[in-house]
């Protein structure tokens, strides 16, 4: 029998690599303005499962490359998700105060410095992605279409618009693709196309992340409902009071929890179609329907 791939290990070992990566990419806290780059460090390193960078690495070494090969593809896509987020916890926008265990960037920098530092980490990931060795113009190219208006601002848009509306399911797919499925599928095309992967590997990447986002938004929806905010590291129960259009809504929990899973059969279903090992992207597939935080 095959040895198991051990999860635990390759999250520990991925999450170390990206963070002492990040650390040497991002300008340090005190290069002027110090508030600024100590926002966006705030943001960036407070923990955070790394899932992006990690998926794009996986698909990276799954076309035969090195995980160093996605190196600036998987910082890009990590500095954008934080800025997202730094961004959805506004006042303006979900309001919260609480993000990866600690207190939100706008809780202890203000407003106007935690909008920056989204500003400043927004163009920090073109700037990163543009120095991918192979495929650069390709790679930023997706990261362009995934930050934009058809992209994770056009989702979080829908997701503001989807408050207090009655449950919808076109609303709610439309809702998960953008504001969640569409970074995570950034994040593996831009490992394939960094390791020079061929057609078939990016057609299999977008239909592996294309499921295991949407199931990993319907794995946040359950978990607003379900888990506490010490597990999390964030606020719980929010999805409910603000009314949002959300997995729970649309399917109930026991609907939300056969749709999870029937996506991850789906996202385990493209991994054939990869030229190199697949284990670490078949175990992140299953972590997103039974992660815990
Ligand atoms: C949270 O993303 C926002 C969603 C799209 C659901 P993550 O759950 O990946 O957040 P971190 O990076 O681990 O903090
Ligand atoms: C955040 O979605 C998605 C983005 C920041 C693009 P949510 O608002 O549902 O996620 P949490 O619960 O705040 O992490
Ligand atoms: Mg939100
Ligand atoms: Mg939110």
């Amino acid at each position: 029998m095959a040895a198991m791939f051990d999860l635990k290990t390759y999250l520990a070992n991925g999450a170390h690599w990206i963070e002492t990566e990040l650390d040497r990419l991002v300008p340090a806290a005190d290069v002027r303005p110090a508030a600024l780059h100590a926002a966006m460090r705030h943001g960036l390193f407070a923990g955070g499962k790394r899932l992006r960078p990690l998926l794009c690495a996986a698909c990276a070494e799954a076309c035969g490359a090195s995980r160093d090969a996605a190196l600036f593809p998987a910082a890009a896509i990590e500095c954008l998700h934080t800025y997202t987020l730094i961004h959805d916890d506004l006042p303006c926008m979900d309001d919260d105060d609480l993000r990866r265990g600690i207190p939100t960037c706008h809780k202890v920098y203000g407003e106007a410095t935690a909008l920056l530092a989204g500003d400043a980490l927004q163009a920090l990931a073109f700037q990163l992605a543009a120095q991918t060795p192979i495929a650069a113009l390709d790679v930023v190219r997706e990261l362009a279409a995934a930050a934009g208006s058809v992209g994770v601002v056009g989702g979080q848009v829908e997701d503001m618009l989807g408050e207090r509306l009655p449950p919808d399911e076109d609303r709610l797919r439309f809702i998960q693709r953008h504001k969640t499925g569409d970074l995570i599928v950034c994040a593996c095309r831009m490992g394939v196309l960094a390791a020079g992967g061929p057609a078939a590997a990016l057609d299999a990447a977008t239909r592996y992340a294309a499921a295991a986002g949407e199931a990993f938004q319907i794995a946040d929806d359950l978990l607003n409902a379900t888990a506490t905010a010490e597990q999390l590291g964030k606020a719980v129960g929010t999805d409910a009071a603000r009314e949002k259009t959300t997995a729970i809504s649309v399917y109930g929990l026991d609907g939300a929890q056969r749709r999870l899973h029937d996506l991850i059969a789906e996202s385990l279903a493209a991994l054939a179609d990869f030229p190199g090992k697949t284990a670490p992207l078949a175990a992140l597939a299953r972590h997103v329907a039974d992660r815990k935080n």
